[in-house]
């Protein structure tokens, strides 16, 4: 089976490589990628000129929901969204019903993917058990059952005592832990960002030191430790400050930002629209442009969508009573080429690295490039391509999107898993 993707705008941070030219599959695999190749009779040919062809993109946060919660998401909905959103790889977060704290757990999510065969599903264990920030987990288990990262995503770990144990055992799988780094005691209650329109709205505010006093706690503790940090969502200016540090001292920290948390303030939430409602909070603006610069210089090293599909009946009630979370990842590419890349604001080279080399680095995958002899996982992107947001049209059974209605430009137009193209012009294949 050859496969010659022709003329493409062939984007590949890990080799330096921005040019245009040919990629060649052949059972699979990438076998060559050059300005001008021949592939002989026996190749199919699929014309990429004025397409960005990439790595396939790493989505390393995204909430699947099953088992439990089967009426938010499934294995099988969710992987159907990440190929059509572009995604050829995502890891799931562990705060299903069970959680994924155990080797039955995992080994279920691993086996329940690879049955749908779409996209590489790997998915991220509890730090503790039951998410209840007590006990760490059987980390040995979990990365037996194929576990890539741990996390009580969703949850922080309030007691340091049980971080630092963490961050020790979790060094001796070499496992990134995960934070979800939120004070509860100073995030209870919140609803959105604490700041001028929290009080203008009449919302109970989270406050931005909710998050950087956790982001400071686990980096000292990742400093006396020497484990592997991953701050995930980061949303605050001071936050950024403290991995940028972190990171010129060789503390072996990393972050990412979510699409959303790059392009929407605290501002939009006027209207008490729920889909507006995340957490952690979208911030003001200045924050969204510490972010973006955050990006830009290379402090954030992944995009993550944090995907948080949800039910009608949580997002369509009181403010205060709804779920936090967006339904994010058939939107996630778009919405950073139509805002941040048309733009100027951040070099294409820059985002698909934070979507190729960050996160594989991040997870030790052996993803995120075109090198000649590695599994050909592509994500070609169509930069002129504009299409309006509906999210009745999702294959993700979260509805909840913020960006519904708006036309955004720069969508996948294909994803290849294997060499095999699984989504096509929005559609799956
Ligand atoms: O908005 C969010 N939704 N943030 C989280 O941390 C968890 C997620 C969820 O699971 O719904
Ligand atoms: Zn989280």
């Amino acid at each position: 089976m050859k496969l010659l993707i022709k003329g493409g705008r062939i984007i590949d941070p890990a080799n330096n490589l921005d040019m245009t030219g040919d990629v060649l599959i052949e059972d699979g695999l990438i076998k060559a990628v050059a300005p001008a190749i021949t592939a002989g009779d026996d190749a199919e040919v699929m014309d990429a000129a004025g397409l960005i062809v990439c790595p396939g993109f790493i989505d390393m946060h995204v909430h699947l929901r099953e088992p439990g919660f089967e009426y938010k998401e499934t294995i099988a909905t969710g992987v159907r969204a990440a190929a059509v959103g572009g995604f050829t790889t995502v890891s799931c977060m562990p705060n299903t019903d069970p959680v994924c704290d155990n080797r039955a757990v995992a080994s279920f999510v691993v086996e329940a993917a690879r049955r749908e065969g779409l996209v590489n599903v790997h998915p991220i264990g509890c730090i503790t058990k039951g998410q209840q920030g007590q006990e760490i987990t059987e980390m040995a288990a979990l990365v037996e059952a194929g576990c890539v990262g741990i996390s009580d995503d969703g949850k922080p770990v309030m007691n340091a005592e049980v971080m630092r144990r963490a961050l020790e055992y979790a060094l001796m799988f070499k496992l990134p832990v995960v934070s979800h780094c939120e004070d509860a005691n100073l995030s209870e209650g919140g609803q959105m960002h604490e700041g001028y329109y929290s009080t203008l709205y009449g919302l109970k505010g989270i406050p931005a030191v909710a998050e950087e006093s956790m982001v400071a706690r686990d980096i000292m503790l990742t400093r006396m430790t020497g484990s592997r940090l991953h701050i995930a969502h980061i949303s605050t200016r001071e936050s950024l400050e403290l991995v940028r540090k972190a990171k010129e001292s060789g503390i072996n920290v990393s972050c990412e930002v979510t699409p959303h948390h790059l392009t929407l303030t605290d501002k939009e939430l006027a209207e008490y629209d729920t889909d507006y409602k995340v957490n952690p909070p979208l911030r003001s603006l200045e924050h969204v442009e510490a972010l973006i610069a955050g990006l830009r210089d290379g402090t954030i090293d992944c995009l993550a969508s944090d995907h948080a599909p949800h039910e009608k009946e949580v997002k369509d009630c009181e403010f205060n009573l709804a779920a936090f979370g967006i339904s994010g990842l058939e939107t996630a590419v778009p919405v950073v080429f139509t805002h941040l890349v048309a733009t100027g604001k951040v070099d294409v080279n820059t985002v698909v690295k934070a979507w190729t080399v960050g996160p594989a680095r991040v997870l030790g995958l052996d993803r995120g490039t075109l090198t000649p002899g590695k599994v050909a996982d592509i994500t070609i992107i169509d930069p002129n391509e504009s299409r309006r947001v509906d999210p009745q049209q999702f294959y993700s059974k979260g509805k909840n999107n913020p960006y519904k209605g708006m036309n955004l430009k720069g969508w996948p137009y294909a994803t290849l898993v294997n060499g095999r193209v699984i989504a096509w012009k929005g559609q799956l294949v």
